[in-house]
């Protein structure tokens, strides 16, 4: 999961982290009132930001500096509902404005080619990492088992060629960082820029992180989700422990495997431009061990999804073999019949692997309403586009 700045900061400012004194505004009137307090509290200047996960916000207009509060009103209103790179802003930061002096880099990252883990420092910041040029900027790597005190991060920063007088802030942030990257479990904790102000403090004037999902069950890490972006169909699949992304097509996708999923919505895509340009409407990985249950709430979920026109099911049998998941798919009907769900919308089902043919029986037996079996995954996906188009 990615932090937006403000969040960011406030995870920094809980570890000592010296960040702008600033606040969240949803409107212009808001902007306002934060600006008005940061006037009163002594800022000869503020800063309206756009809150939005994406970096290059200052050169798409997204950060503007204002000498009034009618300023950052005006700023705010403007900045608010700007599309940047994809992204609507529904947020600003308001924050004093900082006297630089220097703009820094610097990062904690995973490497993963080898399996360390990874800082960049530069002197030269405020542009993006990858513009710097090589020999201007410092990447050491990290063992996990030493890790950073203030000795080694005073050494990042030299090595980042730091000027003397901003090496003791540097350390001190860059230590505090490694607290920041390693307590929450992070992927990324990137500043960029970090700043020596022209009062000789050192200050991160902008964050980055993203959290390990992985690690959220050791985490409390649900207080930093965007609730207004997630789609709703992918929360509820998230409260059913499924593997689900929405995307914008009619044919809806179940498997069994990542691998086996992703191949399906290449073969779906291609089959559908044959009928007015079909696409797929979801990825849905079961996972091996597809209980009834499970199959049942996969249903469920691509069922809700009203652009869903067909379906189709694409099972290889592997450790769970066929015949289990064709009577998963049976009592998936009669879970959903009990639960008041009615399948609605015809079901291609393509088995394949062990015990198909077991699997295939079962399946015609039970003779359920709209399923129809397909036995190979490119006429299975025809199949589906064609029924999604005539629906
Ligand atoms: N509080 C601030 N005071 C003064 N200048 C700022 C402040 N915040 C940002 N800036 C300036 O705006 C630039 C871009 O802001 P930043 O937060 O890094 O956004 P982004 O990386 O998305 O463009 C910074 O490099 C800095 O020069
Ligand atoms: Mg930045």
């Amino acid at each position: 999961m990615d932090l937006f700045e403000h969040q960011a900061k406030e995870l920094f400012a809980e570890y000592g982290v010296p960040v702008p004194t600033g606040k969240v505004a949803h409107t212009p009137e808001e902007a306002r009132a934060i600006a008005e307090e940061l006037f009163a509290a002594g800022s000869s200047k503020v800063v309206v930001k756009a809150q939005v996960k994406t970096g290059g916000r200052g050169k798409a207009g997204g950060v503007k500096l204002a000498d009034s509060a009618d300023e950052a009103q005006a700023l705010a209103g403007r900045i608010l509902g700007m599309d940047i790179k994809g992204h609507t802003v529904h947020k600003v930061l308001v924050e004093e404005g900082s006297a630089i002096a220097q703009e820094y880099y610097f990062s904690f990252l995973l490497d993963r080619a080898n399996r360390t883990f990874l800082t960049i420092c530069s002197v030269e910041g405020g542009v993006e990492i990858e513009e710097v040029p090589h020999d201007r900027l410092a990447m050491v790597q990290i063992s996990p088992l030493d890790g950073v005190d203030r000795a080694k991060a005073r050494e990042i920063a030299e090595q980042g060629r730091l000027p003397e007088e901003a090496l003791d802030g540097a350390a001190e942030i860059i230590e505090r960082l490694w607290a920041v990257f390693t307590d929450e479990d992070a992927s990324l904790v990137e500043v960029n820029p970090m700043i020596l102000t022209s009062a000789g403090e050192v200050k991160a004037l902008d964050g980055k992180v993203t959290l390990d999902d992985n690690a959220a069950f050791r985490q409390e890490h649900d207080k930093y989700e965007d609730k207004s972006a997630a789609d709703p169909l992918e929360a509820a699949a998230k409260a059913k422990d499924l593997n689900y992304v929405k995307l914008d097509g009619s044919v809806g996708i179940i498997g069994n495997g990542a691998g086996l999923v992703m191949s399906t919505l290449d073969v779906v895509a291609y089959a559908g431009e044959e009928f007015g340009g079909q696409k797929p409407a979801n990825f849905l990985d079961i996972g091996g061990g597809a209980s009834a249950e499970v199959m049942a709430n996969g249903l469920e979920i691509v069922m809700s999804d009203g652009d869903v026109k067909s379906v189709f099911v694409n099972v290889f049998g592997g450790i769970t073999a066929c015949d289990a998941v064709a009577n998963g798919i049976v009592s998936a009907y009669q879970l959903l019949a009990e639960r008041g769900e009615a399948v609605n919308r015809p079901l291609v089902v393509r088995l394949d692997g062990n015990n198909a043919d077991l699997g295939r029986k079962i399946l015609s037996d039970a003779a359920l309403d709209g399923v129809q079996q397909v036995d190979t995954m490119d006429d299975a996906a025809r199949r589906a586009a064609e029924l999604a188009a005539g629906a």
